[in-house]
């Protein structure tokens, strides 16, 4: 169920009929409906509701919209945030301070600072460096930093290469044998008060036993810190529950997450942290475009529409699937290739694939676009920055406006020995 139905043949985001917003704002275009995250975040949250004592921080980067970050903050979620703007996002969207989560392997002395001036919640440290960086930065700030020391489990989360992150052969985190010494090493710092570990093996995660694996491994790990004298009272499990981009997939869902996780968990005592991202906006939100025209060609014509790889740049960069609907249509199916108007092959968004029949004009919607979409847009070849809409019932509103190259030209300029 994601508030993307089709309604006297026409699709609607809510109760509103896409082709008002296209018209009203011109394409391509992003739409998120408002119910469907907050459905998302109801489930996910209810699916954890066995365990005792828990922290849900949304995973900012999957959409940092602030409209969106402003939905999620009144559903009483925190935020997991990488950098100091993203932080600043979920700030002015009203997320307190306490309920942020800082990850990532390159937080700089800035951004470090700025965190602790902000009074942000955890630090999810990422190496040695970073723990000794934050605990002087710290104690000359005459604070302590709550913080965790993230593990890489070395588990193969069985996704993309491209968004594995558990391996150990990834950036991320400490190797699990390393964990203990360093844990002393940092835990004995003034300015830092560590109190737990975290992990996060990986993103569209579709099979829950390499999860499993990798809690099962915080759990050992956990005793062994305990049984040193450390007093543990956090372990933060990251996000990547993965969603179903193909029209019938199944996947487990937050039920089924949830219970691998208490029965996983049971007798930990510590307050479980969670950072969920693409389960909760994946499918809140669809990319809106127009076909610019049919290309005939052989065996296939390429259907030409005017969203491109900058706009949502899935496909060309882990070669992902997003359903391609029209959202008129007639009933009839043609195989097509579907291409946007960018100057390389990678930008092409379904290869050979049976769609809905498509003509110059008509538009049509990738599904499953509210997560890893709008964020990851740019303007290559000089195109606007793709527009946000968010539907709530009956209304809905530009979240983002397009940014048009004008206005990014507007910021280059041409140095004094060139004029
Ligand atoms: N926590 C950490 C430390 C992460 O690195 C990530 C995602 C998350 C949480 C949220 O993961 P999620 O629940 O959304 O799977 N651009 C890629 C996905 C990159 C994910 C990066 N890290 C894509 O479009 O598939």
């Amino acid at each position: 169920m994601d508030h993307f139905e089709y309604v006297d043949g026409v699709l609607h985001a809510e109760q509103v009929a896409v082709p008002a917003i296209a018209a009203a704002v011109g394409t391509p275009v992003y739409i998120y409906a408002e119910a469907t995250l907050r459905r998302h975040a109801r489930v996910f949250a209810e699916g954890l509701a066995a365990l005792p004592k828990k922290h849900i921080a949304f995973a900012v980067k999957s959409n940092p919209n602030l409209a969106v970050l402003r939905v999620l903050a009144s559903e009483g979620y925190g935020a997991d945030v990488v950098s100091q703007g993203e932080m600043e996002r979920a700030l002015a969207a009203g997320m307190p301070a306490a309920d942020i989560v800082f990850s990532g392997v390159g937080k700089t002395r800035a951004e470090l600072t700025a965190a602790l001036r902000a009074g942000i919640g955890q630090f999810n440290l990422e190496s040695e460096e970073e723990g000794v960086e934050l605990a002087e930065i710290a104690a000359q700030m005459g604070v302590s930093a709550p913080a965790v020391l993230r593990v890489n489990p070395d588990v193969d989360a069985k996704t993309h290469e491209k968004i594995s992150t558990g391996k150990a052969e990834n950036k991320f985190g400490v190797a699990l044998d390393q964990t203990p010494a360093m844990y002393a090493r940092l835990a004995a710092l003034p300015g830092l008060d560590l109190r737990g570990i975290a992990c996060h093996i990986g993103s569209q995660i579709t099979d829950l036993e390499p999860s499993r694996q990798a809690f099962i491994r915080m759990g050992e790990l956990l005793a062994v810190l305990r049984a040193a004298g450390h007093v543990v009272s956090h372990v933060d499990l990251g996000g990547g529950l993965g969603v179903p981009y193909r029209m019938g997939e199944t996947l487990p869902g937050p039920a089924e997450y949830g219970a691998m996780v208490a029965a996983v968990t049971a007798g930990w005592d510590v307050t479980l942290m969670f950072e969920p991202g693409r389960v909760i906006t994946g499918n809140s939100g669809i990319l809106v475009t127009e076909v610019v025209r049919v290309k005939a060609a052989e065996p296939y014509p390429f259907v030409v529409v005017d969203a491109a790889m900058n706009d949502l740049v899935r496909p060309a960069m882990y070669d992902a699937w997003h359903d391609f609907v029209a959202v008129a249509p007639t009933g009839a199916t043609m195989t097509a290739t579907v291409v946007g108007p960018i100057c390389e092959s990678s930008d092409t968004f379904a290869k050979r694939r049976e769609i809905d029949v498509v003509k110059q004009g008509d538009l049509a919607a990738f599904r499953t676009a509210g997560a890893y979409g709008a964020t990851m847009a740019n303007t290559y070849n000089s195109r606007p920055l793709v527009p946000e809409v968010m539907v709530n019932g009956d209304q809905w509103a530009i979240v983002a406006n397009r940014i048009e190259p004008a206005t990014i030209l507007a910021a280059e300029q041409v140095p004094a020995w060139l004029k």
